[in-house]
């Protein structure tokens, strides 16, 4: 039997999505769960616990004070100067209402740091728009008590359900290339890992920076090429090389100092081991 905690009233902003939904999925049967959706849809406009929300057009105080969360989770995609003006005001009324955020940040925030993976207290360095404006949230939040904040930086995500496999497994059955970064060195994380390691960070009430992603590097070239043959359309599949640099380039966070327990740690075989099944 599931039992709810009413400990904490959660809000994902963004639960329509990719991550904020599997997200969802994961706490709604522990808390008081609650999301925000863009984009009209008839299931989530029945549903009590969904809030039709655009950050270009809405207010997001009226959510707020209808749910008034203990935890807002940030699962955003969308204008990056509005997102900045929202995560502004999010950092007010956590501060003002001592409740916690979590934020899902990116392993782009040290895209300009080519030769080395990055662990959580280096410093930041972007030469990306992207890595810049996670930068900003970051910084923002960083300003806030660190009880009150959790930065989750995730390299790229995979999984069964998840974009990235789904879009490799249609561009090969449409006979399209799949664009693969030979010098690309990563880590990688997938939507059910992740939900579990969002799951023990509000039970356990930790907080800080966390880097999420497999404790092995991978090139991105091999580890497209492995899930392709975990589908077994190895046979079919077209491969586009991109080269953006001449030398191999790392993308990757590491945890060193925040480290979560063994079973929520994972390498990249995990990922492929799951596809299989
Ligand atoms: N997926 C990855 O591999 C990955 C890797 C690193 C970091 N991240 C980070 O994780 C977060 C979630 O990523 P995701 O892949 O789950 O994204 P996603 O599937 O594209 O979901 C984005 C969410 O934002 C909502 N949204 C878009 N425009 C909006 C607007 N104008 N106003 C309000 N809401 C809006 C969408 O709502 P509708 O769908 O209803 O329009 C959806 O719920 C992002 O911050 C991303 O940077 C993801």
């Amino acid at each position: 039997m599931v039992r709810k905690e009413s400990k904490h009233s959660i809000l994902i902003l963004g639960a329509s999505g990719f991550l904020g939904g599997a997200i969802y999925k994961e706490l709604c049967s522990y808390f008081r769960t609650f999301g925000t959706y863009n984009t009209s849809n008839k299931s989530f406009e029945k549903n009590s616990h969904f809030f039709q929300y655009n950050m270009e057009e809405d207010d997001i105080y009226e959510i707020l004070d209808i749910v008034k969360p203990t935890i807002i989770i940030s699962a955003l995609r969308g204008d990056f100067s509005k997102q900045i003006l929202l995560h502004q005001h999010l950092a007010e009324y956590v501060f003002t209402n001592k409740i916690r955020l979590i934020f899902l940040s990116s392993a782009n925030v040290f895209d300009a740091y080519v030769k080395y993976p990055s662990y959580e207290q280096d410093k930041t360095y972007s030469n990306s728009i992207y890595g810049h404006f996670k930068i900003k949230i970051e910084n923002m939040l960083l300003r806030l008590p660190k009880k009150q904040i959790a930065i989750l930086r995730l390299p790229m995500v995979f999984g069964s359900q998840s974009p990235r496999v789904q879009e490799i497994v249609q561009l090969v059955k449409a006979k399209e290339p799949i664009e693969i970064f030979p010098n690309l060195i990563m880590n990688v994380n997938t939507y059910s890992k992740i939900t579990q390691q969002i799951h023990y960070i509000i039970n356990r009430n930790k907080s800080g920076i966390f880097h999420l992603g497999s404790h092995d590097l991978v090139h991105h070239d091999d580890f497209i090429k492995e899930i392709v043959e975990s589908f077994q359309l190895e046979e079919t599949a077209i491969y586009k090389r991109v080269y953006t640099t001449n030398n191999d380039r790392y993308l990757a966070v590491l945890p060193k100092l925040n480290k979560l327990p063994k079973h929520l740690q994972l390498v990249s075989q995990d990922i492929l081991s799951e596809l299989k099944i």
